[in-house]
C-alpha cells in the first residue's frame, strides 16, 4: 500500500503536536514543522522513521518557498497539507502597529495561500487531496483585543469555501476548524482572571484538549470523510452553537 505524505505546520507543541501524533501509522509519511532546529529535532524524534521534522518561519517567502521545494525534492507530493501554525499578540485596535497586523496576516493566513498554492497542482495531478486548516472561534465572534487574529482566521473561511468549490471535482476536499478555547501555550497567555472568565463562558465547564481537535483532523483526513467539504466545523463545549 502507498503511504499517504502528510505535512503538519507548526508541529512541536501544542494542537500541532498532538495533529502529529494521530498519524504515526504505517500508511503515513509525515512532515511536521518548527521555527527552530531545536523544534525540528523534536518532531524528528517523536516521528522517527516514520517522517522528518523540519524548520518552517513564516517570514521570508522566499524560505518558505525554498523549504517546500526540498519537501517536493524529498517526497514528490503532499497528500494531506494540514495548516496549522497560527500565531496571535493581543491588543486593543490603536496599539496594533502594521508590523503587528503584518505579522499576524501573513503567519495566520497569507502562509496558507503561499503553501496551498504550491502544493495543489500535485494533488490536482493525482486527484487526491485533503486540505484542513485551523481556525478559531475568535474568527466567528469576534474577540477584544484580536481584531488582526480575527480577521485572519474568518478569512480562512472564505478561503476554505471557495477553494473547496474550485477543486471539489478533483478528489480534494478543503474544511476548516474552529477551535474554542483549547489547553495550549496560546491559553497560557491569558491571566488567571481571564482564564476564569473564559471558562464561566463555556457551557461544558472545562476546557479543551489538543486532542480533541487532533481527532477531527485525522478523520476529516480518511476516506470516510470524502463527501465533507468547504465546511467549518466548530470544536468549542458549546461556547458558540451555530
Ligand atoms: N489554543 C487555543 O485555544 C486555540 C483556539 C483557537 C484556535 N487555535 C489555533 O490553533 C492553532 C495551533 O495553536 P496552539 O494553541 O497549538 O498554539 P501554540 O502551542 O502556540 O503552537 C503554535 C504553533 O505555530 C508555530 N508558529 C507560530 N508562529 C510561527 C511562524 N511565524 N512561523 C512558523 N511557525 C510558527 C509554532 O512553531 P514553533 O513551535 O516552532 O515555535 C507552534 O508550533 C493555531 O492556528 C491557533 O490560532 C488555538
Amino acid at each position: 500500500m502507498k503511504k499517504k505524505n502528510v505535512l503538519v505546520t507548526g508541529a512541536r507543541k501544542g494542537i500541532g503536536k498532538s495533529i502529529l501524533k494521530r498519524f504515526i501509522k504505517k500508511e503515513f509519511f509525515i512532515i511536521g514543522t518548527s521555527r527552530t532546529l531545536t523544534g525540528a529535532k523534536k518532531i524528528q524524534k517523536i516521528v522517527k522513521k516514520n517522517g522528518f521534522g523540519m524548520i518552517l518561519k513564516i517570514n521570508n517567502y522566499s524560505e518558505i518557498n525554498f523549504f517546500l521545494e526540498k519537501i517536493m525534492k524529498k517526497i514528490g507530493n503532499i497528500d494531506i497539507l494540514i495548516h496549522n501554525i497560527g500565531t496571535t499578540k493581543d491588543r486593543l485596535i490603536n496599539n496594533i502597529s502594521k508590523k503587528n497586523w503584518d505579522n499576524i496576516i501573513n503567519t495566520n493566513l497569507t502562509s496558507v495561500f503561499y503553501i496551498t498554492k504550491k502544493i495543489i497542482k500535485h494533488m490536482i495531478k493525482r486527484k487526491f487531496g485533503r486540505i484542513i486548516s485551523i481556525g478559531s472561534i475568535s474568527g466567528f465572534v469576534g474577540n477584544p483585543g484580536q481584531t488582526h487574529y480575527s480577521s485572519s482566521k474568518s478569512a480562512l473561511i472564505g478561503f476554505t469555501k471557495s477553494l473547496s468549490l474550485e477543486v471539489a471535482c478533483r478528489g480534494i476536499t478543503v474544511n476548516l476548524i474552529s477551535p474554542g478555547f483549547i489547553k495550549t501555550n496560546m491559553l497560557n497567555k491569558l491571566t488567571v482572571l481571564q482564564l476564569k472568565k473564559c471558562l464561566k463562558k463555556i457551557p461544558m465547564r472545562k476546557f479543551g484538549n489538543p486532542k480533541d481537535i487532533a481527532y477531527l483532523v485525522k478523520f476529516l483526513s480518511s476516506k470516510k470523510a470524502s463527501y465533507i467539504t468547504g465546511q467549518t466545523i466548530h470544536i468549542n463545549g458549546g461556547i458558540c452553537i451555530l
